[in-house]
């Protein structure tokens, strides 16, 4: 190496997390409310219950995934530079989503930025955070995927609602001087099948109106077939993409983690691919399609279920809205057990976040005295002013 090259830098994952509602939505429960049955979804699939929020936003589920990165990759919350949130279920237009759980981590040195990618946002955001850290731009990147797809779904219309769950996954990304981490990201999109999977009101194109809101015109508009045959080709080709890239034969690859929309993409994916299923993770029989949040909650799990050890080389995958496509190889150098919370830790947590609230609601008080003081004295000012002149 040259003396004045810097050291070549890589981004780890160091920490992950996962959050679902625990309000649990059958099959059976479902069939209530629709045309379905149990077998139907079972079948075409592989769904058999998913989580759907109750009180909790986007923004809350984001937040307590990123709580439990943190705390298995024991950083605080000072340390994280930057904050992505995946999502197209955001808690706002405006303000971003990773704004508002920046301002609850207490995360007062992070930049924060919403990305919308549909299913494939996590990788996207995964690629960009690990980007950032490996261009020298920051050092620690919080990525989150959240969603809570039942707000935007149409429970009258069989053919999407029975598809979708609610949840958040979270990766903490930091640079290393060591080889691993993210080796290859691959990110595609084809915009001419847009129309194929939407939600076609609540834009700068068709803006909120009676009209919409009558049509329905809010909630997820979906071509199922056209969508099962794009997903699973760029399943697939995607993979294969990322490996290559990572300078990886497939024989290397200890685990795929394919975005959990439909049992039967996956098991063709697997099939392809001749993964046997050892080598799969699939969760998608208790969470549906989370969109963004079902990567890393799949991947999460994944860490729970043992099927992830150190130094394995990991392919996430991903396809969606856009239409868009994204892969990931990883080499796993994260710990991978989370009894590494001690009491303690998480009380200095609870006590940390607690104080973020505290701190963030007082400075909104601040905000407001401040801009009424200083009102009022500009009012006398101008009066004085006025008499004077
Ligand atoms: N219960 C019972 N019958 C149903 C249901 C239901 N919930 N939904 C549809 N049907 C009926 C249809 O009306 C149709 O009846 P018909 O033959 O009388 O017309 C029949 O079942 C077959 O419908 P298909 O749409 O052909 O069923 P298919 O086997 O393709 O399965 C499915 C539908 C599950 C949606 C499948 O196409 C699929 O998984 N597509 C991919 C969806 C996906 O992955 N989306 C990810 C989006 S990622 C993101 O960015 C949000």
């Amino acid at each position: 190496m040259a003396a004045n090259q810097s050291p070549q830098r890589f981004a780890h994952i160091i920490g992950w997390g996962k959050y679902v509602p625990p309000n649990v939505l059958t099959n059976d429960e479902l069939a209530k409310r629709v045309d379905t049955s149990d077998a139907w979804i079972r079948e075409r699939t592989g769904i058999m219950e998913r989580r759907i929020v109750t009180k909790e936003t986007t923004a809350m589920l984001g937040l307590y995934a990123a709580q439990e990165a943190l705390e298995v990759a024991d950083v605080a919350p000072n340390e994280i530079d930057l904050i992505i949130v995946a999502t197209s279920t955001p808690e706002y237009i405006f303000p971003a989503t990773a704004s508002v759980i920046q301002d609850q981590l207490g995360a007062d040195n992070a930049g924060a930025f919403d990305l919308s990618a549909a299913c494939s946002g996590f990788v996207y955001a995964l690629s960009v955070g690990a980007a950032m850290i490996r261009s020298g731009q920051h050092n620690t990147a919080l990525v989150i995927g959240a969603e809570t797809f039942s707000k935007i779904l149409n429970w009258k219309d069989r053919a999407t609602c029975i598809l979708f769950g609610d949840g958040a996954g979270a990766l903490l990304l930091r640079a290393s001087d060591q080889p691993g981490g993210i080796l290859s990201t691959v990110l595609g999109s084809d915009g001419s099948g847009g129309d194929l999977l939407n939600v076609p009101a609540g834009g700068s194109r068709n803006p909120a109106s009676l009209e919409t809101v009558m049509n329905n015109l809010h909630t997820v508009k979906m071509n199922g077939r056209e969508v099962y045959r794009f997903a699973t080709r760029v399943m697939v080709d995607a993979t294969k993409q990322a490996l290559v890239k990572a300078n990886l034969p497939l024989t290397e690859l200890d685990l795929l983690i394919p975005h959990q929309a439909n049992a039967r993409i996956i098991d063709y994916a697997a099939r392809t691919l001749q993964l046997p299923p050892e080598k799969v993770f699939q969760n998608v029989e208790h969470y549906g399609n989370t969109s963004a949040a079902s990567i890393p909650l799949a991947l999460v799990e994944a860490i729970e279920a043992k099927r992830v050890n150190p130094g394995d080389h990991l392919v996430m995958v991903g396809f969606g809205g856009g239409l868009s496509w994204g892969s990931c190889a990883v080499e796993w150098t994260a710990p991978t057990d989370k009894r590494l919370i001690t009491p303690q830790r998480a009380a200095q947590s609870r006590l940390r976040y607690r104080w973020a609230n505290f701190k963030s609601f007082s400075h909104r008080v601040l905000r407001r005295v401040d801009s009424g003081v200083t009102h009022v004295l500009d009012r006398i000012e101008g009066r004085q002013n006025g008499h004077s002149g």
